[in-house]
């Protein structure tokens, strides 16, 4: 089978990746990649959000497979024009999609499936705003009812940042989701469907602030480790009958089918387990991590979501081992990321053993690689413990130079000294 990869960033590296040490799979196409994915497969210079030039891609290379990585595709339509071509697409449609793109629609699937979620106000004015504020009360929780990165929530002691973030949105034209605040421990879980069978991933964890401490603002994501010691032994079984069966099949219902994964964004709260979001795609860098250890051949799995047939998959293997994915980004991230930068030490990273280095937001400038975005790579170390695990990551990386460079020194590290616990209910089943 021929795939082809769409999108630029550190999840989709991971997945040619996988694809690559695929048997089944005898050649990748990626589009548009880079400079780490062009070392890798051909990369195809388009835009992968545009509908013809895609599928006039997928048919000129006569690919047997799409998978979509990121989410801008997908909210454009992409996996429904593949699907109208009949060519087989790893990837939700646009109105399934919703579900990511659209808090607010998130909220309602989630209410007529009876997931737990957080109470949740839609605030379209400065007013509503205020008033859905007062009845959470602190820590506030305002998010842009849009696609954002990742980086149109804000979470706040400060009334008047809360408002103020909120009044930016409406400036914006947009709308917010108000919510109450959920502590514990947060997971991310992958969750594979192809609209009626659900098949989960291992659980990870990811670290969204800039700063070590969970200091600083919300990122796309600083880094992530799976699997997760700390969990409650039966989490994800209760993560596929109490969310994602519920979620797939309120999607059937309403004939709008979910094929593609859906990515649980949980909160293991005081009061018992609660979903914080969903994405439509794979998470990045939890993909970077949760990858390292898949042993069962990806690309079977992805065409068997794709074409409906996940029931007869056999149950996924992993590696035993613990893998940390550790990033890197640019001077200046989460804002404007200073780019164009040249980064050194890659190969000799790469020769770590158990380390992976994965490209996100670089590209090649007179053959050398420079930095293109705001997540630049990820180191990846693969270890029989989480330290072993985070130890080869940040061998890796210290090996890799780049100007202004920023990365958290603490990815996994409370794992590790076995101090991330579960409180309350969630608790109750470990
Ligand atoms: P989201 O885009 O919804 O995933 O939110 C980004 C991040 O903001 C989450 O991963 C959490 O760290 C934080 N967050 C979102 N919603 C809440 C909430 N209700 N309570 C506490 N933290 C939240
Ligand atoms: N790492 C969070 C995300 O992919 O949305």
């Amino acid at each position: 089978m021929k795939v082809l990869v769409l999108g630029p960033g550190g999840r989709e590296h991971a997945i040619v990746r996988a694809l690559l040490a695929d048997p089944f799979v005898r050649e990748v196409h990626a589009a548009p990649g880079n400079a780490g994915i062009a070392e890798d497969v051909p990369t195809h210079d388009i835009d992968a959000s545009d509908p013809a030039a895609v599928t006039g891609l997928a048919r000129h290379l006569g690919v047997g497979l799409v998978v979509i990585g990121p989410e801008a595709p997908l909210a454009a339509g992409i996996a429904d024009a593949l699907l109208d071509e009949g060519i087989p697409v790893f990837g939700p449609t646009r109105a399934a999609a919703q579900l990511e793109a659209s808090k607010a629609f998130a909220k309602q699937v989630m209410a007529a499936a009876g997931v737990p979620t957080a109470m949740a106000r839609v605030a379209a004015t400065d007013e509503e705003a205020g008033e859905a504020l007062c009845t959470f009360g602190a820590p506030y929780v305002v998010k842009d009812d849009g696609l954002a990165a990742g980086k149109g929530v804000v979470v706040t002691d400060d009334l008047d940042e809360a408002r103020a973030h909120a009044s930016a949105c409406f400036a914006a034209g947009g709308t917010v989701v108000i919510e109450e605040y959920l502590d514990g421990p947060e997971v991310s879980l992958f969750v594979l469907s192809d609209g009626r069978t659900v098949v989960p991933l291992a659980p990870a964890q990811d670290f969204k602030r800039i700063h070590d401490g969970d200091q600083g603002p919300n990122t796309g994501g600083m880094g992530a480790y799976s699997p997760l010691e700390w969990v409650p032994a039966t989490l994800v079984e209760e993560v596929i009958s109490r969310v994602a069966q519920p979620v797939i099949d309120e999607m059937a219902h309403r004939g709008t089918p979910f094929a593609g994964v859906l990515y649980v964004g949980l909160a293991l709260t005081s009061r018992g387990m609660r979903v914080i979001e969903f994405n439509a795609r794979f998470g990045d860098p939890e993909t970077q991590a949760v990858l390292a250890r898949l042993a069962t051949p990806l690309g079977g799995v992805l065409l068997a979501a794709a074409k409906g047939t996940l029931d007869q998959i056999d149950q996924l293997n992993w590696s035993p081992q613990t893998a940390v994915a550790v990033v890197l980004a640019s001077e200046n991230y989460p804002d404007t990321p200073v780019t164009g930068r040249r980064i050194r030490g890659l190969k000799k990273a790469g020769k770590v053993d158990g380390a992976t280095v994965l490209h996100a937001g670089t590209a090649l400038r007179d053959g050398k690689v420079v930095s293109a975005g705001g997540r630049v790579l990820a180191v990846v170390g693969l270890g029989d413990s989480l330290e072993d695990a985070r130890s080869t990551a940040y061998e890796g990386l210290s090996l890799i130079e780049l100007q202004g460079g920023q990365f958290r020194t603490d990815i996994a590290l409370k794992a590790s000294r076995a101090e991330v616990t579960v409180s309350g209910p969630a608790a109750a089943t470990t």
